[in-house]
């Protein structure tokens, strides 16, 4: 199944919450909603589960094994939907193990069950470094000061085969400023020569290719506060999601391994980064969340700020797990797309 109109025609006679320009928003529990995708029709699944410290309450050996029994069967399903150039990307914060100041070992076990007993490819792993992340656990940290402030996070890149889709020329970071002198002068800055490590730099070392390679360590601050989802979300009165990533780390994934018109999805989408960004970047996407309260909330990213409170109550109010509302109505054509709407 090659055609995303196709997927789009089977996936939009479910219910679904909202529906914008170029995407779905569905209110359910995503195994079920995964089982009626079909086979090799998604090009990537980006999400953030809810973590093992969020999911429970006991951090014992016992409840991570749970824990990661839980992931692999959506794991599973979702290596059975990716196209086969697909990619899943998983973002999961480390944890310590109950009452004793040593980590769990959780994503590194899930990591490695993902890969031998799923099929899944560990094309890269990348580390997400959020410096503003606030100091924890407390009691190892902040009172008896005996372990550093936790502020990475393990990505993992995973693919269905071992060349999945990707390039790094979407991605591609500024130049320092050594580089752009460099790329200005070269001659006065280098010659040519072979190095003892054996990576031999050549003349085309100071070749201006747009911008640099970016690296694994992903440095993005997690310190949103004045967007339009949060402004609404205050003057709704509801609490913003508590557990949502920046806009940069899925627009980073998202550009580097699809193009336009291809189908990114979500599977524990919270309050929508995800859907937002792809919305963005002129991709399709399908965001799947459990909780309505999350989806409602959600919807206030699509909705163009200029539409009035009135308005705007009407459509949160109506959004169910099948109310089916299209937001392309409240949606400024310009300023965030430009590939062909869908048609619902
Ligand atoms: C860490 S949050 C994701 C936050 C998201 N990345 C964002 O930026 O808002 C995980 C979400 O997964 C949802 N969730 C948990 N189990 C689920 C399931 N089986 N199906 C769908 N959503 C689920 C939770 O309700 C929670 O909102």
């Amino acid at each position: 199944m090659s055609n995303i109109m196709e997927i789009f025609n089977i996936l939009k006679k479910l219910d679904f919450s909202y529906c914008t320009r170029h995407g779905l928003a569905i209110c359910d529990n995503s195994l079920t909603v995964l089982s009626k995708f079909p086979s090799n029709s998604i090009n990537l699944v980006i999400t953030s589960p809810p973590f093992a410290l969020q999911r429970q309450k006991e951090y014992g050996n016992k409840d991570q094994d749970q824990y990661i029994t839980w992931l692999l069967s959506f794991a599973k399903i979702v290596y059975e939907k990716l196209r086969v150039d697909g990619s899943f990307v998983i973002d999961l914060g480390g944890a310590y193990k109950k009452g004793v100041p040593v980590r769990s070992l959780y994503n590194y076990r899930l990591l490695i069950q993902l890969c031998d007993e799923i099929g899944f490819h560990l094309a890269e792993e990348f580390f997400w470094y959020n410096p503003s992340k606030l100091p924890s656990p407390i009691e190892w940290v902040n009172k008896r000061k005996i372990r550093v402030k936790d502020s990475v996070n393990t990505i993992w890149w995973l693919s269905k085969t071992e060349n999945p889709k990707s390039d790094i020329k979407n991605v591609l970071v500024p130049y320092s400023e050594r580089m752009k002198k460099l790329i200005e002068d070269p001659a006065k800055f280098y010659t040519p020569k072979e190095r003892p490590s054996g990576h031999n730099i050549g003349a085309s070392f100071g070749n201006d290719n747009g911008g640099a390679i970016p690296s694994n360590l992903l440095q993005i601050s997690n310190s949103e506060s004045n967007s339009l989802y949060l402004r609404r979300c205050k003057e709704f009165g509801v609490k913003g999601h508590p557990a949502r990533f920046p806009e940069k780390l899925p627009s980073f994934f998202i550009k580097l391994l699809t193009e336009p018109e291809d189908l990114v999805v979500d599977i524990f989408a919270g309050s929508n980064t995800t859907g937002l960004v792809a919305e963005k970047l002129s991709r399709r996407w399908i965001s799947i969340e459990e909780r309505i309260e999350y989806i409602q909330a959600s919807s206030f990213r699509f909705i163009d700020s200029n539409i009035n409170k009135t308005k705007l109550d009407e459509i949160y109010n109506s959004i169910n797990s099948e109310s089916k509302i299209n937001l392309k109505d409240y949606q400024e054509p310009k300023k965030l797309f430009n590939g062909d709407a869908l048609n619902f």
